[in-house]
C-alpha cells in the first residue's frame, strides 16, 4: 500500500502569450491583450469549478505550493487571482504556502505587481532568457534588455522572493556573451536562478528552420562557467538547471523532483495523485477553448491512467536523480510502495560505474552521473 504524501502542489496553467516564441513547446497560444481580457473571466470561473471538483479528493492534504505557470500569467488581472486564491484558502490553509507566478518582462504593469503581492502571490519567476538585445531579437521576445532590467526593478519593489529564467547555448552565442548575461543576472541578486540549455524541440519554429547553435562542447563550457560563477556568488546548485541562495529552493519544483503529488488545473495541465495505494495521472485537454467547453459540461479531464508498478522505479529515478543531493533512501519505498532491495542490482551497477553514490541515508548522482543521467536511467527501464 502506497501512503498518500501529506502535502500536494497545485499547478494552474494560463495558456496565452502575446507572441509565440520560436523555441517554445509549452502549451501556449497566441492572443492579443484585448482577447485575453475577453476570455480571462470565463477561464477563471472554470478554474474555480475544476478546483471544486477535486477538493474532496485532496481534502486531507496540505497545499504546500501553488504555481501559476504558462503561457503568460502576468497578462491576467490580479483580481482574478484573488478570487481563485481565496476560494482555495476557504478549504486549505495557505499561510505557509509558496505561491509563485511566472511573468514575462514585456507585460509588466507596476500597479498589477503591487496587487499581485496583495492577493497572496509571494514569489515571481521572470522569463528574462538573455540581457543581450541581439539574442532577444533572435528569440523573438516581446521585450528588450532594458525592459527586462526595468521589469526586475519593479518586481523587486514588491517581491523579495524572485527567480530569473535564463537560457544558454543561444543561436550564435559565445562564451563572453554568456558571461555578460551571467554577471548582469548576479548583479540583481535574485535568490533563485534557472539556467536552461536551449533545446530545439519538435513542433517549434526553430525545429522547422534550425538556427545555428553552439556545439555541445561549447555549450558544456558555458554550463561549467555558469556553475563556477554561481558558486562564487553563493548559489547552491541543487538541480540540473536550478540554483538558489540557501533556503530559497523552489518548493513547488522540489515537490516534482521528489516525486510528490500535484494537482494541475487549466488547459493542458496534468496531475499525479496517490489515492488508496494507487498512483494515477490525469491530463486536461490542451486547447483553451475546448478546455472551457469541457468544464462547462462537467468533463474535468481528457485522460486518466494508472502508473504501472513496473514503471515506478524509472519514474522515481527520472525525477529524484535530477537533484544534486539525490534522495533519502526511505523515500523510494514511501513513494512507490516497492522495497529498495528490489532494485539493488540496478543501483549497484551504477555505483560500480561511478555514476551513483550511496551512503547510509542517501543515494545521489556522482559528478560524472549528473552528466550521464540517461545511462543511469536506462538501467531502470
Ligand atoms: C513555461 S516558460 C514560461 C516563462 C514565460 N512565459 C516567459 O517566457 O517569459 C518557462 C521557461 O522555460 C524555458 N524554456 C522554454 N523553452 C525552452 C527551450 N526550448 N529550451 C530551454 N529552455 C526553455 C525558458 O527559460 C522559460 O522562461
Ligand atoms: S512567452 Fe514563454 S510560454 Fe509564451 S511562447 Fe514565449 S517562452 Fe513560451
Amino acid at each position: 500500500m502506497i501512503p498518500s504524501p501529506k502535502s500536494i502542489g497545485l499547478y494552474v496553467h494560463l495558456p496565452w502569450c502575446i507572441h509565440k516564441c520560436p523555441y517554445c513547446d509549452f502549451n501556449s497560444h497566441e492572443a492579443s491583450f484585448d482577447k485575453v481580457k475577453e476570455l480571462e473571466r470565463d477561464y477563471f470561473k472554470n478554474l474555480i469549478k475544476e478546483f471544486s471538483f477535486y477538493k474532496e479528493l485532496i481534502s486531507d492534504r496540505q497545499i504546500s505550493s501553488i504555481f501559476f505557470g504558462g503561457g503568460t500569467p502576468s497578462l491576467i488581472a490580479p483580481q482574478l487571482y484573488e478570487e481563485l486564491i481565496s476560494e482555495i484558502h476557504t478549504y486549505f490553509n495557505l499561510s505557509n504556502s509558496e505561491i509563485t507566478m511566472e511573468a514575462n518582462p514585456g507585460t509588466i504593469d507596476i500597479n498589477n505587481f503591487k496587487d499581485y503581492a496583495k492577493v497572496g502571490i509571494n514569489r515571481i519567476s521572470l522569463g528574462i532568457q538573455s540581457f543581450n538585445d541581439k539574442h532577444l531579437k533572435k528569440l523573438e521576445r516581446i521585450h528588450s534588455s532594458d525592459e527586462a532590467k526595468h521589469a526586475i526593478d519593479i518586481v523587486q519593489k514588491y517581491f523579495s522572493n524572485l527567480n530569473l529564467d535564463l537560457m544558454f547555448g543561444l543561436p550564435q552565442q559565445n562564451l563572453e556573451e554568456l558571461q555578460c548575461d551571467l554577471q548582469t543576472a548576479c548583479d540583481f541578486e535574485p535568490n533563485h536562478l534557472s539556467f536552461y540549455h536551449l533545446t530545439i524541440e519538435p513542433q517549434t519554429a526553430f525545429y522547422k528552420t534550425p538556427p545555428e547553435i553552439p556545439s555541445d562542447d561549447d555549450a558544456f563550457e558555458m554550463y561549467q562557467e555558469i556553475n563556477q560563477q554561481l558558486q562564487r556568488y553563493h548559489y547552491v546548485h541543487y538541480e540540473t538547471s536550478a540554483f538558489a541562495k540557501q533556503g530559497y529552493q523552489s518548493q513547488h519544483n522540489l515537490n516534482y523532483w521528489l516525486f510528490g503529488d500535484y494537482l494541475g488545473l487549466g488547459a493542458g495541465a496534468h496531475s499525479k495523485i496517490t489515492h488508496y495505494g494507487e498512483i494515477f495521472r490525469m491530463n486536461n485537454t490542451k486547447n483553451p477553448k475546448t478546455y472551457i467547453d469541457s468544464v462547462h459540461q462537467n468533463k474535468f479531464f481528457s485522460n486518466k491512467t494508472n502508473i504501472l508498478k513496473n514503471d515506478l522505479p524509472f519514474e522515481f529515478m527520472m525525477n529524484t536523480l535530477r537533484l544534486t543531493n539525490g534522495f533519502q533512501k526511505n523515500l523510494f519505498e514511501e513513494r512507490t510502495g516497492i522495497e529498495l532491495n528490489n532494485i539493488r542490482n540496478q543501483i549497484n551497477d551504477s555505483i560500480s560505474k561511478e555514476l551513483l553514490h550511496e551512503d547510509e541515508n542517501i543515494i545521489k548522482p556522482t559528478k560524472k552521473g549528473v552528466f550521464f543521467l540517461n545511462e543511469i536511467l536506462h538501467n531502470f527501464l
